[in-house]
């Protein structure tokens, strides 16, 4: 056998990672392998591999007799939709995908090149965790790239996508990243497993219900996405790279899809219902606003009161932050304030304008609010928008009340246009609460209180709760007809293209946490 035959007898020794046996294994639980996965994400033919011939080094339990082809993961970067990304992917046939020395200094080589390019990353994780055999080399190994996805964040987007277990310490890879992907039935994320809660606490739950995809995108808010397949999950990532540039110097790139800039829409004219108490959908509205087809919703299973997304106008990619009248009557709460909050600082870190649209009755009352925090995870939406400096438009639909009005971006906090519908209430309260304080004495003194309540609640809202005062004061730019709210956006952002804003230079700011 000559050089380049062994060569290539090799490489297809490597590329079979675990073997056959566990491959099956792997294709039986429902899941791809490592390679499978990087060929399904990348333009066809578009992968090259980098450190295919790396070694652990272990001596301890008997692994100088493992061989572990690659180490246990699979990096090197290719194309998506032509655009340059890197790529690792853990491998769970050899050595369950665990993490040791190595294998973390091939990711680790990966983080550096993509931020040196200025390039996404995409890391698919698929691992019992840190490779029990290297003990602290492998915890390092961890913490190296800890500090690769810190020094990169706000710089390349990362994205984390969960594939199997991941566990322990691990987790925090993927929560130090811009999104995660959780794949249903087959990924799992804990900082301890069923087990050692069950020693500990007593509390017995299964591994699904504890670190699974639903548990992840509905009640804990870390992961972004959910898919029943990794194939689908695998085509959500390419989606959600088009509304991406590939760094913070970048735009993201322009997709047209010929829906025409003009386009006014009279059902925009009907959607909010007279009774202001009466819900609708939200999102409803952002579809008609949008490009055709072009709404990409992040988190939509998590604090469902706040919508967060991206869409298009003009093909061109607008961060969506949206109250949804049909949940909580869209008050803030603690969750929908942390998921607006890091949404709004993904976009601005990535050039992405924000678009806000705003029917908000008030932060959500209640012991579980204020006990939980309430002042500083509300406090994170008005630090994020008052230190975004990408071009900020407001839409306000109905209601904006209080200190929620100003936490969705009012133009104190720094909105370059805000216009509002002809029926916005802008106020410090809703009508009823404030007839119920300034004129109680005129309703407790009347010889029909209820009648004389109705009343003064109209009086409060004729006066007060319309749009005009704030338009009279140049807070709201400009009263619109709801129909024509597209092309108006359109012609905002597009006048906002050139925004320029600086800031006092600074180490770094203080996010309320
Ligand atoms: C070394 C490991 C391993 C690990 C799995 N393997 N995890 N080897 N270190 N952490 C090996 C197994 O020995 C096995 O080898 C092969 O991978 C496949 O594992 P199985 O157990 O057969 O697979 P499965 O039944 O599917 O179970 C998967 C699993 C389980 C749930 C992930 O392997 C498991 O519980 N592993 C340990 C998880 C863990 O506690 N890790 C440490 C977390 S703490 P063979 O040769 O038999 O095929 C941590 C700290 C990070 O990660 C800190 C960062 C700061």
């Amino acid at each position: 056998m000559n050089k380049i035959e062994k060569l290539l007898e090799a490489n297809t020794k490597i590329e079979l990672g675990g073997g056959q046996k566990r491959i099956d294994k792997q294709h039986a639980s429902g899941k791809l392998t490592a390679r499978e996965r990087i060929n399904l994400l990348l333009d066809e033919g578009s992968f090259v591999e980098i450190d295919k011939f790396v070694k652990h080094r272990s001596t301890s339990f008997d692994m100088a007799e493992v061989d572990a082809p690659a180490d246990g993961v699979v990096t090197g970067y290719g194309t998506v939709d032509g655009r340059l990304v890197f790529v690792y992917a853990q491998d769970f046939t050899v050595v369950g995908g665990s993490l040791g020395e190595m294998h973390a200094a091939k990711i680790c080589k990966i983080q550096d090149m993509a931020l040196k390019m200025g390039a996404p990353i995409i890391g698919m994780n698929d691992s019992g965790g840190a490779r029990i055999q290297e003990g602290v080399d492998a915890l390092s190994g961890y913490g190296k790239i800890f500090y690769r996805n810190t020094i990169a964040s706000g710089v390349i987007p990362q994205i984390s996508v969960i594939m199997g277990p991941c566990a322990g310490g691990a987790v925090y890879s993927p929560a130090l990243t811009d999104f995660i992907f959780m794949v249903e039935k087959t990924s799992m994320m804990f900082i301890t497993g069923p087990q050692v809660i069950k020693s500990v606490t007593g509390e017995e739950v299964t591994q699904e219900e504890l670190g699974g995809a639903k548990t992840h995108n509905t009640i804990s808010g870390v992961a972004h996405f959910k898919d029943d397949s990794e194939e689908a999950c695998i085509e959500r990532i390419k989606l959600l790279l088009s509304y991406l540039p590939s760094n913070n110097v970048e735009d993201a790139p322009i997709f047209l899809t010929g829906d025409d800039i003009n386009r006014v829409d009279e059902k925009l004219n009907e959607i909010v219902p007279e009774n202001p108490n009466k819900p609708y959908d939200m999102k409803e509205v952002i579809n008609i606003i949008a490009d055709k087809d072009s709404f990409l919703e992040v988190q939509p299973l998590y604090a469902q009161n706040i919508i967060t997304g991206f869409i298009r106008l003009n093909g061109k990619s607008i961060g969506v932050i949206a109250n949804q009248p049909r949940v909580l009557a869209g008050c803030l709460d603690i969750n929908a304030s942390d998921k607006a909050g890091r949404f709004i600082r993904t976009c601005d870190a990535f050039n992405i304008p924000l678009l806000n649209l705003v029917d908000v009755p008030g932060f959500l009352p209640g012991t579980n609010q204020e006990y939980g925090g309430i002042i500083r995870h509300g406090a994170k939406m008005l630090y994020a928008y008052s230190e975004a400096t990408v071009p900020k438009v407001t839409v306000i639909l109905r209601k904006a009340y209080g200190g929620a009005y100003l936490a969705m971006c009012s133009k104190d906090l720094g909105a370059d246009q805000v216009y509002a519908w002809p029926n916005a209430e802008i106020a410090v309260m809703g009508p009823e609460g404030a007839a119920n304080i300034i004129f109680k004495n005129d309703i407790k003194n009347s010889e029909d209180p209820i009648e004389t309540r109705k009343e003064k609640i109209e009086e409060y809202r004729n006066t007060v709760a319309n749009p005009y005062i704030a338009a009279q004061r140049g807070f709201v730019d400009d009263v619109i007809v709801p129909s024509i709210t597209r092309p108006r956006l359109i012609s905002a952002f597009e006048m906002l293209e050139t925004k320029r804003e600086n800031r006092p230079s600074k180490k770094h700011g203080n996010l309320p946490v």
